[in-house]
Parts: C-alpha cells; sequence; structure tokens
C-alpha cells in the first residue's frame, strides 16, 4: 500500500477512504477496529501432533477452538502468539489451507539450545493440551499484484523450518496462476519438513541440501534467472537473506520480501548503559549487544519473545535518558508515553533508566 511501486487502485482509495473514519473513533475514544482485534485471544485445544520431519526435530500441531466453531481468518504469512503454559510468549508461522477455517496448524522445529519456548512446545503439548493463543497478525503479506498490474513472477526462497509461511503463499499463487518456483534449502533430506506434500508441485519445487553441496547457496542458486518485476519471498536463516539483499540492492525492478527467525544484526550501534532503577546496577551494552542481551545477564526472567522488535513482549518503561527507538511494535504515543523496546532500541551513547 505505501511502497514505491505497483500500488493497488481499489486498496489505495479504501484506505484514504478510511482514514477519516478512525479518526473520528479515536476522538470519541471508541476502540478502533484494528485495537479490538489485537486484544483478542482464543483458547485452543490440540488436536493432532505430527512428526514433519524425519529427523523428529520438527513436529506440527493442529489447533481448534477449545469452545467449538471456527478460527479468526487470516492470510498467507500470518503468524499465532502461543502463549505457553509457562508463561513464554512465542510466535509461529501458520502453514495450513486459510480456507479452511476449522483449525490452524503450526509447526515447530526443536531447538536444543534456544530460549526453552520449542522444548516447552514439544514436551508438553499433546492431543487434548488446551492453551491461549492470540489471533492471527501477519507481519510478511505475501502481494500477488493488482487488476493493474503486470503478470508476475515469483520466487520462493525458504531456508529450513522458514519454509512453515511459505507454504500457504506457493498454495495461492498456485490457485491464482502466478508463474512461481520455491528454492527450500536444508542439511540434508531428512531435516526437511513436508516434502511429501511439496511433492504434489513436481518441478516448480527444487530442494538444495548441503550435504549433496559444496557450502551454503550462492546467490545464483538461491535466484535463478528472475526477469524485472519479478518479486522474492524468503524465510530462513540471516546469512541466507544477507546473500539475498546483497544480490538484490542493486536490481531495484525485484521486490525482496522476508521474515526472519533470528534477530536481526545490530546496525550503526554505540555503546550505551542502562541503569535499573529498582536498584541502581548499571549495565553497559556493548555496540554489538542488544539492550535485551544486557538485561537477561542479569534478569534471567526478562520477558521477551520475537527479538525483532515486532510482537512487544519485552517492553521497559523509559524514566530517564534519550532513546534511538527501533522496531514496529509501539506506536509515537506509546514511545512519548516512555514504551521501550530493549530487544531492538538502543541509545546514542549516554544511559537510559528503565523501570526494572
Ligand atoms: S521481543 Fe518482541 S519486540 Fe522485543
Amino acid at each position: 500500500m505505501w511502497g514505491r511501486r505497483r500500488h493497488d487502485r481499489l486498496v489505495t482509495t479504501l484506505d484514504r477512504l478510511s482514514l477519516p473514519y478512525v479518526r473520528v473513533l479515536r476522538h470519541l475514544h471508541l476502540p478502533s477496529p484494528r485495537r479490538q482485534a489485537s486484544d483478542d485471544s482464543l483458547r485452543v485445544v490440540v488436536t493432532d501432533r505430527r512428526i514433519e520431519a524425519v529427523d523428529e526435530n520438527v513436529v506440527s500441531f493442529r489447533l481448534e477452538p477449545a469452545g467449538g466453531g471456527t478460527v479468526p481468518p487470516w492470510y498467507p504469512g500470518a503468524h499465532l502468539d502461543l502463549l505457553l503454559p509457562s508463561g513464554r510468549l512465542r510466535q509461529y508461522s501458520i502453514c495450513g489451507d486459510p480456507a479452511d477455517r476449522s483449525h490452524y496448524r503450526i509447526a515447530v522445529r526443536l531447538i536444543p539450545d534456544g530460549g526453552g519456548g520449542s522444548r516447552e512446545i514439544h514436551e508438553s503439548l499433546h492431543v487434548g493440551t488446551e492453551l491461549t493463543i492470540r489471533t492471527p497478525r501477519n507481519a510478511f503479506p505475501l502481494t500477488l499484484g493488482g487488476h493493474n498490474t503486470r503478470p508476475q513472477t515469483v520466487r520462493f526462497v525458504a531456508g529450513g523450518i522458514g519454509i512453515t509461511p511459505i507454504l500457504p503463499m506457493i498454495a495461492a499463487a498456485d490457485r491464482v496462476g502466478v508463474d512461481w518456483s520455491l528454492l527450500y534449502c536444508g542439511r540434508s533430506r531428512e531435516s526437511l519438513a513436508f516434502t511429501d506434500h511439496l511433492a504434489a508441485f513436481g518441478d516448480r519445487v527444487r530442494l538444495r541440501l548441503d550435504d549433496e553441496h559444496d557450502g551454503p547457496p550462492t546467490a545464483d542458486d538461491l535466484l535463478g534467472t528472475l526477469p524485472d518485476d519479478s518479486s522474492v519471498y524468503c524465510c530462513g536463516p540471516a546469512p541466507m537473506i544477507e546473500t539475498l539483499r546483497t544480490a538484490l540492492g542493486p536490481r531495484r525492478t525485484v521486490g525482496l520480501h522476508y521474515e526472519r527467525f533470528a534477530p536481526p544484526p545490530i546496525v550503526d550501534g554505540t555503546a550505551f548503559e542502562i541503569e535499573l532503577a529498582t536498584d541502581g546496577t548499571v549495565l553497559t551494552v556493548a555496540a554489538d549487544r542488544t539492550a535485551l542481551d544486557a538485561i537477561r545477564d542479569v534478569r534471567r526472567d526478562a520477558t521477551y519473545s520475537c527479538r525483532q522488535g515486532f510482537c512487544g513482549s519485552c517492553r521497559v518503561t523509559l524514566l530517564d535518558g534519550t532513546p534511538d527507538h527501533r522496531g514496529g511494535a509501539l506506536s509515537e504515543r506509546e514511545r512519548a508515553d516512555g514504551q521501550f523496546l530493549p530487544c531492538v532500541s538502543r541509545a546514542d551513547g549516554g544511559r537510559l533508566v528503565v523501570d526494572l
């Protein structure tokens, strides 16, 4: 809607028409539709649990509303927030069919040295387990062009468990007749999930396995031959995304859309200090670390989830100092009210005092 190119006229017009309506709601202090949606939570029950990768590190879960009925709608690229029994909040892409409103399906790879969320899910979610989720949000939307755009070529690139948001995307692209292809990269064939499902798409899907090649995929491997006005959708590890960003930087006619499942690298960081107001502890945040890392050195219970600035679960209140806000989870008003995201936001030197 707001990018440089390929605006859809219908959506742009609807956006312009809706703004006055939203302003009136704000003026009347009524909840806007967007705020109502973001507050929604849903109790669900696990009704199926399947091993999806032969090496058993990836398990998928079918989640149905605990009280019956249908699940709220979602679109390819959407994710769910899962509130785990321990209180952890974790995000997982929905990998099922948006047209089937009877359930959501997510897939979770066990990360042995991760923050504990994937282990908790693997060990404690069984058929019959109930848990609370937040209804879907989408930070990685698929845009397949509008009535006023030229035919499009879409290249999907997935690394490992990054296949989960890509699965509903390729189904959507296939359904509307877009010229698409998928390169699915992984350590070995046994480490890849959903390969049986992908086999139905024939030679549009190609696997690229590290144990059959020398080293990680190059930009040429990832992209193949892409005509101008193509789009690339990638979900995978940071080196894969950086390879694509570097290769496509000079090609302004190709749109790159990506979702990370690890924190982004710190760009232009300088060292600064964080003071914890409750006991006066002063922590130094090195130029190549996040404030959240420094806080978790002394407060292991500090909450976090995405570590990319979009979920808001790490937010703290700032009592003093001049922040360099980063990430999109906070509104301008919340920033003005002193909210701060230590997973991505920083300070340009000096000291920040936080209410911890
Ligand atoms: S952990 Fe998600 S915004 Fe900080």
